[in-house]
């Protein structure tokens, strides 16, 4: 698999297996059949309630540690220097790792610029090789990267064809911050998976609309961490590092792009309230 390099030096794979909205029960499984796949980055978070999960499957797994790239998120109740600098402890208990490779702050809600100190200070610590950010957009992102030191590695984003994050990639470019991408198969809407522009490119080198959706990202290096609980899924993802599209193809699906994200309005005061009480009503150890 490919790598990017990000601003602080550290090596990064381009894809990698994303675990939200898989059950505690069903992830250690999921990861094992991932890593089993091939692939060695895995990007979970603490509102995902499942990094104990990913834990058990990597180190069961017979994978060294320094041959996988690991990704966690702090959850917006989890905000401020102390707070945070407490879960991240518990992030790495969990992980059953002494390391975390990417640490994003999850949501740009509650006391972040505490978060992002104590996010600092794990870094210095060497409990974490990289941070960022994951959901800041506009203004936000920009205030928060001129008042702190680290410039952030990797900004997290609702990126996939029809939503292809433009602007948000000039804000960043100054930074040296790196997209990755959140839905990168759009989680199947648009039709993406039968999509005809998609599809026609994919057929001319035996690939899915899938596998041309993930392989534009790759091409314009934006780390992609597409979901499935299914094998044949994760392999068919898994498999674009064997073809190349076209300068035109690459045209063609660029036009695809509606400017603006299909998932989330973040400032929306509806989704504000929802993400503040998210942990309250889904943290199965808070039920
Ligand atoms: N930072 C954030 O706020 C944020 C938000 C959302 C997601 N994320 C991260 O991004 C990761 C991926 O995003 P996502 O899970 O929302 O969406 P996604 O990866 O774009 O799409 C996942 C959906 O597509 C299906 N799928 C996957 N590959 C397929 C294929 N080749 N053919 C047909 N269907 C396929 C999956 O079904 P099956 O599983 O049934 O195969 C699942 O329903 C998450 O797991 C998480 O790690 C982060």
């Amino acid at each position: 698999m490919k790598t990017i390099t990000l601003n602080n030096g550290v090596e990064m794979p381009l894809q990698g297996f994303g675990v939200f909205q898989i059950a505690p029960q069903d992830c250690e499984a999921a990861v094992r059949s991932a890593l089993d796949v091939g692939y060695r980055m895995i990007d979970t978070a603490q509102a995902y309630y499942n990094e104990a999960a990913v834990g058990r499957a990597w180190r069961t797994s017979g994978i060294a540690r320094e041959d996988l790239f690991l990704v966690t998120k702090v959850w917006i109740s989890n905000a401020g220097d102390e707070r945070a600098a407490k879960s991240i402890d518990e992030s790495l208990r969990k992980l059953e790792t002494e390391y975390i490779d990417l640490l994003l702050i999850h949501q740009a809600f509650g006391d972040y610029y505490g978060t992002y100190r104590a996010m600092q200070k794990a870094l210095e610590a060497g409990k974490v090789r990289a941070i960022g950010l994951s959901n800041f957009v506009d203004a936000r992102f920009v205030d928060l990267v001129e008042n702190m030191e680290v410039k952030p590695a990797v900004l997290q984003l609702e990126t996939h064809v029809f939503s292809q994050q433009k602007r948000m990639r000039e804000l960043m470019a100054p930074y040296g911050t790196r997209l990755m991408a959140w839905a990168p198969l759009a989680e199947g809407r648009n039709g993406i998976f039968t999509h005809p522009t998609l599809t026609a490119i994919g057929a001319r080198y035996g690939k899915t609309a899938a596998q041309t959706a993930l392989r534009f990202l790759m091409a314009e290096d934006v780390i992609a961490i597409p979901k499935s609980v299914h094998r044949e899924r994760l392999v068919e993802n898994f498999s674009i590092d064997d073809f190349e599209l076209s300068a035109e193809d690459l045209d063609a699906i660029r036009a695809l792009d509606g400017g603006k994200p299909m998932f989330a309005d973040f400032n929306d005061p509806a989704l504000a309230k929802f993400l503040l009480e998210y942990d309250a009503k889904f943290n199965p150890e808070r039920q």
